[in-house]
């Protein structure tokens, strides 16, 4: 009888450690994870915006229009496809997924070549697709 008690007592002793440890580890985790996650991420999103300056804004720039039409094949063509229905700039878009980004980079889509994993790797379409939320977030 009395060992039952005991037992269940340490039973109860453990359960009660093991929350304690849990919620010791969430604690751990929220005030560790979130600084280095950002950190990761500003660095991923700085990487997209290295290769969608060099590979895609050529084409998907803000354009040098003088009467409102951007000059650049790849905003122009996007301007008049979705006729203000959608930003013609890549870079105010927030529908595009990481995956949408990874079928219109890797198949090409009219004018738009298409991208061989030697030029740009799917890594780097995921960054491009963060700086792209990144930037269509900021107003
Ligand atoms: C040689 C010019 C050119 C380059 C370089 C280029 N694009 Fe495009 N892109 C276009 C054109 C033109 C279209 C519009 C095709 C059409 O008429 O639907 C387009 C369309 C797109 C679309 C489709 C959007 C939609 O809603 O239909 C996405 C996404 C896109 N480009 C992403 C990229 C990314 C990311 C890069 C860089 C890796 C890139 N493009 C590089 C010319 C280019």
């Amino acid at each position: 009888m009395r060992r039952v008690a005991t037992m269940r007592g340490l039973r109860m002793r453990g359960a009660v450690a093991a929350r304690a440890l849990a919620a010791l580890a969430a604690a751990a985790m929220l005030s560790a994870s979130p600084a280095s996650a950002q950190d990761g991420d500003r660095a991923a999103i700085e990487r997209g915006r290295q290769k969608f300056e060099y590979m895609c804004e050529p084409c998907h720039g803000a354009g040098i229009g003088d009467d409102g039409r951007a000059m650049l094949p790849g905003t122009d063509a996007l301007r008049i496809k979705y006729r203000g229905t959608r930003p013609a700039l890549l870079t105010e878009r927030t529908d595009l997924t990481p995956e949408a980004l990874r079928v219109f980079v890797r198949q090409g889509v009219f004018s738009m070549p298409p991208f061989r994993p030697t030029e740009i790797t799917d890594e780097e379409i995921d960054e491009i697709a963060a700086y792209i939320r990144d930037a269509a977030s900021r107003p």
